[in-house]
């Protein structure tokens, strides 16, 4: 592939944020250009700019999915910074519970591979664990991805050895995952069947999601411009039951909407909390 040139990357940096909200810097040539490099080969398409003509001419869906998946990120981890997990069983579900009037929701609305919300359902099962019957209406998961290839992967509920090494302890992996043979591991049934996994940008309308009482979006922020990153925290908040609860990733904070949220610092952890109107 040849050097983008500037105007190429322009038009290539328009076509990621109209798309995925993905806002990239403005010296992000060589990003663009190796996390392309494969899908322009087995494309044969010479060039960014003609990538660009092609996915602007709206015929090509799925170059148009492979090109947005090769440009996230989609690095994560079982229990992710641990806390908010922690802070979810000592705090948020015992309070949750004692105000249970219908199956409870979470939503991982960024949730890559599957780790974040089989981390939830996990966390919530040890929580069950521990006080059994508190939860007699349930709880549900939602999660959610702008790429497709990811959601396969997640809903799959398949690791490899490696990957479980990530964030899980070896007591949780015998718990919660069965072996499938050559080297690969399944989320067991009563841990997966909780989880609904769907395809979902963060750019579109919520309100077919119905309402939530904890979203968990993190680490997926930090990429978008700060309108966008205000206006998706605005939705969430619509999103939320009455003093429902939002974690973002340890990077991110609802600043510019600081009216919606209280900030609440539990054990170290900060979480925010829908403002009573
Ligand atoms: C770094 S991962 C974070 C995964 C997980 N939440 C965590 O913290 O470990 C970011 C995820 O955001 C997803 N993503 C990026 N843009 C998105 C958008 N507009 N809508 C929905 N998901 C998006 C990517 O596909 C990726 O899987």
């Amino acid at each position: 592939m040849n050097d983008v040139t500037l105007e190429d990357y322009e038009r290539f940096r328009l076509f990621l944020e109209q798309n995925s909200g993905i806002s990239l810097g403005d010296n992000k040539h060589y990003l663009v250009s190796s996390r392309l490099r494969r899908l322009l080969d087995e494309y044969a398409i010479p060039g960014v700019g003609q990538l660009v003509d092609r996915l602007n001419s709206g015929q090509d869906r799925v170059l148009r999915e492979r090109v947005i998946d090769a440009m996230t990120t989609n690095e994560t981890l079982w229990f992710r910074d641990v806390q908010p997990f922690e802070v979810l069983k000592r705090t948020i579900l015992p309070e949750l519970a004692l105000r249970q009037k219908r199956t409870l929701r979470f939503w991982s609305a960024a949730c890559s591979s599957g780790q974040e919300p089989y981390s939830l359902s996990m966390a919530l099962q040890e929580y069950l664990w521990s006080k059994p019957g508190s939860l007699p209406l349930g709880a549900e998961i939602t999660a959610t991805d702008i790429s497709a290839s990811m959601l396969k992967e997640a809903q799959s509920g398949v690791y490899d050895a490696a990957s479980l090494t990530r964030g899980l302890s070896a007591e949780r992996q015998q718990r919660f995952f069965e072996p499938q043979g050559g080297g690969l591991w399944r989320v067991r049934n009563e841990i997966r069947t909780r989880v609904q996994f769907k395809e979902w940008n963060l750019k579109q309308s919520f309100s077919a999601l119905g309402k939530f009482d904890v979203i968990f979006c993190r680490n997926v922020l930090i990429y978008f411009s700060n309108d966008l990153k205000q206006d998706i925290l605005r939705r969430f908040a619509a999103a939320l039951q009455p003093q429902g609860y939002l974690v973002l990733g340890s990077a991110e904070s609802v600043a510019g909407c600081t009216e919606l949220f209280d900030m609440a610092r539990i054990e170290s952890t900060v979480v925010y909390r829908l403002k009573m109107t």
